[in-house]
Order: C-alpha cells, then structure tokens, then sequence
C-alpha cells in the first residue's frame, strides 16, 4: 500500500518543495566520509549528498567529452555534479516524476530532460555513461532496469549504480547485471559513512521528526530516512547494504 503511494509522495513532496521556493538539490541520504575531489565551498550545505556522487564516480573513467544519462535524476542535483566537477556538458537526465523535472529544469539549464519511467526507457540515441543513484529500489524489476541500461550504452560504455540492496539479494542483484551484459569493475559497501551522514544530518534537514518521533508514523521516518526509520536501523545492523558499482557494457 505505501509502496504504492511512493510514486505520490515523491512528486508531492517536489510540488510542496517548488510552492516553498525550496532551493533543495538532492534526494539521496548522503554520505560522510572522504572523496577523491574535494567539494566546493559553496555546496557546503548539500556537502553530504554532493559527496555520495562524488563517491559513486570516483572510480568511474570520467571525462568531459563522455555523453551521460542520469536515470531517477530527482530534482536535479547530480546533474548539477557532473557539470561543475566533472565538466560534462551533454546531459539527458529522466525521471518518473514531473514536479522533480520542473525543478531540476531551474537547476541545471542546458540538460535535456524527459519524464520515463527507469524500466521501459526507450531511446535511439546511445550514451558513454549512466549514472543511477538511490533510486532502483523503486522498480519494478532490477533486472529489466539492468537491461534497458545495456540497451541503451555504446559498447564499452560504463554504468555508476549505486542504491540500498538488501545482503541476502546482492548476489542476486550482481547476476542479473552479469546477465544484462556487464563486468563488474569495482563494488563497494559505503554503510559507514552513509549511517554518519544520517545520524549527523537528520537533524538538520528533518528537525521535528526527528527531535519529536512519535509524532509520525513509521512510515513517515521510512521516506525521509530520519535515524528513527527501519531503513536508518537495517543499514546500522548491516542487513541492508548501500552497494555502489562501476560497471562495464562487454
Ligand atoms: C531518492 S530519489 C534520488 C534522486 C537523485 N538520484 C538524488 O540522489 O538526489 C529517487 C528518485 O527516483 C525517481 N523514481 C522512482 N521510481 C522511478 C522510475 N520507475 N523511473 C524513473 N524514476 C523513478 C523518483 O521520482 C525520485 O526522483
């Protein structure tokens, strides 16, 4: 029943975000911890959520002239990191939700967006990298998603996918990217400094959930991550893993 209304809340949220003037960028849990590049001073504030990519292409073969696809681009904010870290400049980003779009349109000019769902993407058009962040535990099938992926990849293109992956489904989750046709060129468990950035951030971003608990229910604390949700405890006992990956389309 939650699972369903999921799709709802995210473009609620983004509808709210944009009524407020909300200048929030990012939708994905963060991580605290050191990265390769160093961020700007100016992204202080969203330093956390800017590092989670940064921490997600650090061992991807990035380069300016590469053409990238974001799948699940939310409100646009890792567009925004690869044009002002990684100097990408042709951008295609897609999202199910058209009030994140409307926002990461504001963000980020010069992207091209298109409202498609992850699964049944479509294009003749063929990219050097995609980039998937935190957004795959929201489909239907991981394994369709893998294979619209490849679909969609020039022949030696990568893939940087990074999400929440339950430990008993990781081997699982690895066959079904080996089935779509990659080699996995490195992987990676960022639990530590995903847990640190919720416990150091929660607080900040959600301070009545997360100073006054039991004034939302369960599920509330689940969609935003505050340290009072099942997804904040699960990471914490290492039940569930947040698992990033390099791949390579063979
Ligand atoms: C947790 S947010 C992460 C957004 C972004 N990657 C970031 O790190 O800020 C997940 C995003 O995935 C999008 N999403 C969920 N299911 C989707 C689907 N089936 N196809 C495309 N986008 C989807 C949501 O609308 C939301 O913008």
């Amino acid at each position: 029943m939650f699972q369903k209304l999921r799709p709802h809340l995210y473009e609620l949220s983004a509808r709210i975000a944009s009524l407020r003037g909300s200048d929030r960028k990012f939708m994905n849990l963060g991580f605290e911890g050191a990265t390769s590049v160093e961020v700007r001073p100016e992204d202080k504030k969203d330093s956390h959520h800017v590092k989670l990519y940064l921490k997600l292409l650090e061992e991807a073969p990035i380069s300016e002239g590469m053409s990238v696809l974001e799948i699940g681009c939310g409100r646009g904010g890792g567009c925004y990191v690869l044009q002002k870290y990684f100097g990408i400049k042709n951008i295609t980003a897609i999202d199910r939700s058209a009030a994140n779009i409307n926002l990461a349109k504001k963000l980020v000019p010069g992207v091209t967006f298109r409202k498609e769902t992850a699964e049944k993407f479509q294009t003749t058009d063929l990219f050097d990298l995609v980039v998937n962040l935190e957004s795959s535990h929201l489909y239907s099938s991981r394994a369709e998603f893998f294979k619209t992926v490849s679909a969609v990849l020039k022949p030696g293109g990568y893939f940087a996918f990074g999400d929440l992956v339950r430990k008993p489904v990781i081997e699982d989750v690895e066959k079904a990217l080996k089935a779509a046709g990659f080699s996995i060129l490195h992987g990676e468990s960022l639990n530590t400094g995903v847990i640190h950035s919720i416990e150091k951030n929660s607080v900040i971003q959600y301070p009545t959930a997360t100073n006054y608990p039991g004034l939302f229910p369960k599920k509330v604390h689940g969609f935003f991550v505050t340290i009072h949700s099942i997804a904040y405890q699960l990471l914490k006992s290492g039940d569930v893993q947040y698992r990033i990956y390099v791949l390579r389309k063979d």
